[in-house]
């Protein structure tokens, strides 16, 4: 039976380790997949039941279900319970022994528990750049042969100490033009000394992550979720806790603040898919929430640079009075991805601690391309890439507006976009009766990159929508590439 295989399984488990019991549980139903006691597509038990089989609070039940959910092993659907996912892959302890003469079969690699969290879960990595794929720019606007110049000059000055490792954050005169940047442009109350340079925004949450929560704290991520920071949270060992986005952002209700958080995660000035701006009035909610919780904010910074319409936004952490919001930001979207190199703010009293972590755990360095950096905004280069690139974007922007509206409709249920004012991408919002994965496999077939809205939710079961990127393809390509979008979404809408 079910439920005595998982007291069975904690039991071992709690006298192994001191994992508190939500982690248990994961453990256990985990391992019940894994070795076939629950099958593909069956049926699990309703939290209620298992949690009085198992002596549990519900709470416990639900934030273990919970978890492995968000990483691909359960899936809910609405009004009928909690299923098995088709693709949860059978453990090689499952198979039997080898008949004499049969062919060596190859162990699948045994994957710890958080490899095969990472491993399973969403990636964008597969998937090609093309037409429309979200969150890329056009690196071919780069000024490449600036670039190289200012590079092949610091290199020429360098002296030995810049070839060493990097004790105090990054090059100062970098941290200082990104401190200016910062101020002026994201009112960011900061000094230079609070910039740490990673090498961008996995790194910049990975030591958020371990210098801030420990192992199986809670992070609360918004839901939809940017799946790269879900791969840095997992990859650090903690709980990851969705939390639904509205038309304002963020909103936690009291069954989240059941869980409560050490993190929290949050991309106010652009969410991550659907562009929700989030409102001045859940801003201070969220830091008020925070500080009841005794919670870090993590602001994700990551397209603020390209602002179209709306009014110009402040950041999150210029309306903190506690220092409890750690500001991050990346060079990906202005200059190139590869370049490989973001920023992170951290309130004063955490400076020394960031700064040894990451020469602890990351050896940081490459102080002559931070050299370059620096003079590269410093001279203005910077503000003129951005500008130029604005006016790019902003072109393409129109043209895939154009492109969409003719399948946009006004009722609570028709298509309408939503995120379009800033960034590099929108995210086109479909009736709940499209099957949005199967509408960018067939997009897909035609050589466009579009992502389902379905794919970036966590728990949530009530979106569905296209992510399209205009950053990448040319104006040319959006103008013939538009209107297949718009074909395809056409007739994937039911009558
Ligand atoms: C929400 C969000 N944060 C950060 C990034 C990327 O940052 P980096 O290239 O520094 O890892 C992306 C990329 O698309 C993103 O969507």
């Amino acid at each position: 039976m079910l439920s005595e295989y998982l007291l069975a399984e904690m039991n071992r488990l709690g006298a192994q380790d001191a994992l508190p019991l939500h982690r248990q549980l994961y453990e256990a139903l985990r391992r019940a997949m894994l070795d076939g006691k629950l099958g593909a597509g069956e049926r699990l038990p309703s939290s209620r039941d298992l949690a009085e089989d198992l002596n549990l609070s519900r709470n416990t039940v639900v934030a273990a279900i919970n978890q492995l959910s968000v990483e691909g092993y359960l899936a809910s659907r609405v009004g009928s319970g909690t299923y098995v996912n088709d693709h949860v892959p059978r453990s090689a302890l499952a198979r039997g022994p080898r008949a004499p003469g049969q062919a060596p079969q190859h162990q699948p690699a045994r994957l710890s528990t958080r490899g095969h969290a990472l491993a399973h879960s969403f990636s964008a990595g597969a998937l090609e750049v093309q037409p429309f794929t979200p969150g890329i720019a056009d690196f071919s606007a780069f000024p490449l042969t600036l670039w190289q110049r200012l590079q092949n000059k610091h290199w020429r000055m360098t002296y030995p100490d810049m070839l060493d490792y990097n004790t105090s954050g990054g090059y100062a005169p970098l941290r200082r033009a990104i401190a200016d940047y910062l101020r002026v442009f994201r009112s960011v109350q900061l000094d230079a000394d609070q910039v740490i340079v990673t090498t961008g925004t996995q790194q910049s949450l990975e030591l958020c992550a371990r210098l801030l929560a420990d192992h199986g704290d809670t992070v609360w991520v918004e839901d939809p979720a940017y799946w790269g920071a879900m791969k840095a949270f997992i990859a650090t060992g903690l709980a990851v806790h969705p939390v639904a986005v509205d038309e304002q952002g963020i909103s936690p209700t009291p069954a989240d603040d059941a869980r409560p958080p050490r993190l929290i995660y949050v991309t106010p000035s652009h969410q991550y898919p659907v562009g929700a701006v989030m409102s001045l009035a859940r801003r201070h909610q969220l830091l008020a929430t925070a500080r009841t919780h005794g919670a870090w904010v993590i602001e994700d910074d990551y397209d603020s640079e390209y602002r179209f319409s709306g009014p110009p936004l402040s950041s999150l952490e210029g309306l903190d009075p506690d220092g409890r919001v750690l500001y991050m930001g990346t060079f990906s979207k202005v200059l190139y991805p590869g370049l490989k190199l973001g920023y992170l703010v951290v309130p004063k009293g955490l400076i020394e601690a960031f700064r040894q972590a990451h020469y602890d755990l990351n050896r940081p360095g490459q102080m002559p391309t931070q050299a370059a950096l620096a003079e590269f905004i410093e001279m203005g280069h910077f503000a003129s890439s951005l500008r130029r690139a604005r006016q790019t974007y902003a072109e393409r922007r129109h043209c895939l507006l154009e492109a969409l509206r003719p399948v946009l409709g006004d009722g609570p249920d028709a298509p309408r976009i939503s995120g379009a004012e800033q960034g590099l991408h929108l995210c086109l919002r479909l009736p709940l009766a499209v099957d949005d994965q199967a509408l960018a496999r067939r997009l897909a077939q035609q050589g466009l990159t579009v992502r389902p809205l379905s794919a970036y939710c966590l728990q949530r079961q009530d979106l569905r929508g296209l992510v399209i990127g205009y950053g990448y393809a040319a104006l040319e390509e959006i103008k013939r590439c538009g209107p297949v979008v718009a074909a395809a979404v056409r007739q994937a809408i039911p009558n």
